[in-house]
């Protein structure tokens, strides 16, 4: 959802309101905070500052301790993410197959390294360890689409079947092969 936070009492209810509709269908109790930050993280994209003190505040919990938990797990994410999340395996198989090769190609072709998010919120570029598709390897997937047997010359046309938000990548099944 867009960002109207700081600009106003009423922009600053609107901007908490999906907040405010997430504490309507659980109590404060803290072993509700998990599934609190989980729809927080579905409904603003991510988890920003003020959200997670007006969390912290709303239940009762210092902020460390909500910070604690957000980054103790790996799924809640403290900055904005693309809208489309890429994840290569640096794996030994697909290491060994060119991996890194094709992590070095998506980042040249983003503008960005692994970790990071393009400034228009396209693309969030992440590593994982194995992505349980060796034999294809290299891997990366895009979303929840899988592509295999890649190689550096086959990322920009891949990417671009992503960049263009009214362009809907063909894809036919969720598992791609580039070859
Ligand atoms: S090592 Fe890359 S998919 Fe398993």
């Amino acid at each position: 959802m867009a960002c109207v936070c700081g600009s106003g009492k009423e922009n600053r209810e609107t901007y908490l309101q999906p907040l405010r509709e997430i504490f309507s269908r659980y109590s404060t109790e803290q072993a509700n905070l998990i599934p609190i930050l989980q729809e927080a993280q579905e409904q603003y994209g991510y988890l920003p500052a003020d959200i997670l003190q007006e969390i912290a505040s709303s239940m009762k919990l210092s902020t460390a301790k909500v910070y604690g938990v957000v980054t103790f797990y790996t799924q809640f994410h403290l900055k904005p993410r693309g809208k489309n999340v890429i994840r290569v395996c640096t794996g030994t198989a697909c290491h060994v197959r060119g991996g890194t090769e094709v992590l070095r190609a998506i980042e040249q072709d983003l503008g960005i390294t692994s970790g990071g998010t393009t400034e228009n919120l396209q693309f969030t570029l992440e590593t994982v360890a194995c992505i349980g598709a060796c034999g294809l390897a290299p891997v990366i997937m895009i979303n929840d689409d899988t592509y295999g047997r890649l190689s550096p010359d086959k990322v920009a046309g891949i990417l671009a079947g992503y960049r263009d938000e009214d362009m809907t990548p063909e894809i036919e099944s969720t598992l791609k092969l580039a070859n």
